[in-house]
């Protein structure tokens, strides 16, 4: 194997395995501004931009981290033209349904977020499908947040909880941190210990308002079709260089 070859699959030497970040969650952003710097429609941008989060989930799963949390489609996002919406909508059923098959082999487990009864009835399918083909593997734990908003997820939990307290199942004094995480509908993943956003925006937008509390931010300007693995191992460093104090000294 060339040396170019070993980077590309293993682990960069200067990381740092024990502290590598067991969660990791990314805000893809820049589609749109990709494709106008190349003076091409905003869709050529989404397209490109499936590439590289293809590629991420594999570097991901290289180099051992455990989950990959994705922000593919916000709540906010059907504010836009409906054209890119209904495209959008249309690639994620599509991508879904080239790449499962990969996916099983590749021992991916894939979950979605989000309010997904309001998504068009055959990504719902697509969605359910991926999701079952996949639930007993072992392998990285990929989540897509389509059409997820953090706020809506937090009040859709507060509603399930109010309907347990109602029914008498459940005293007011036993809502913890812990079962609030529970009826969230990232339930049984750990909080991201880092979360990526591309092109340079400082915010979340919405995304794992509550999981986020203490997770590391890192923002690059590189625009979301560009981001590499190494664009993934600057990310690793830079998180490897930060003292996680969570409100000690
Ligand atoms: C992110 O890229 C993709 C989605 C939100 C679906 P954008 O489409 O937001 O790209 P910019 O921010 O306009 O460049
Ligand atoms: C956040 O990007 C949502 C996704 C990446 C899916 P946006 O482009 O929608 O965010 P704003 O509008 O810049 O906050
Ligand atoms: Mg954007």
């Amino acid at each position: 194997m060339t040396g170019k070859q070993t980077l590309l699959q293993n682990l960069p030497a200067d990381l740092d395995i024990k502290r590598l970040p067991r969660h990791i969650a990314v805000i893809m952003d820049g589609n749109g501004r990709w494709a106008k710097r190349q003076g091409l429609p905003r869709i050529i941008g989404h397209h490109r931009g499936v590439d590289t989060l293809k590629n991420l989930l594999r570097c991901c799963r290289d180099w051992g981290i455990q989950a990959l949390t994705a922000y593919a489609f916000s709540t906010e996002n059907w504010g836009r033209p409906s054209e890119e919406v209904d495209f959008l909508l249309t690639l994620f059923e599509r991508v879904l349904h080239q790449e499962l098959q990969e996916m099983i082999l590749e021992n991916v487990r894939i979950q979605f977020v989000g309010n997904l009864l309001a998504l068009p009835r055959s990504l719902q399918s697509e969605i359910q499908r991926a999701m079952e083909a996949t639930a007993l593997n072992q392998g990285i734990r990929f989540t897509v947040a389509t059409n997820y908003g953090g706020r809506q997820e937090i009040i859709q939990a507060c509603q399930a909880i109010a309907r347990e307290v109602q029914s008498g199942r459940l005293q007011p004094e036993e809502i913890t941190e812990a079962l609030f995480a529970d009826h969230l509908y990232t339930a049984g993943v750990c909080d991201p210990d880092l979360l990526i956003r591309t092109s340079g925006e400082m915010r979340l937008s919405n995304f794992l308002l509550w999981q986020m509390a203490y997770g590391e931010l890192y923002v690059t300007e590189t625009l979301w079709p560009d981001f590499d693995r190494q664009s993934l191992y600057q990310a690793l460093v830079d998180y490897q260089h930060r003292e996680r104090r969570f409100g000690r000294v």
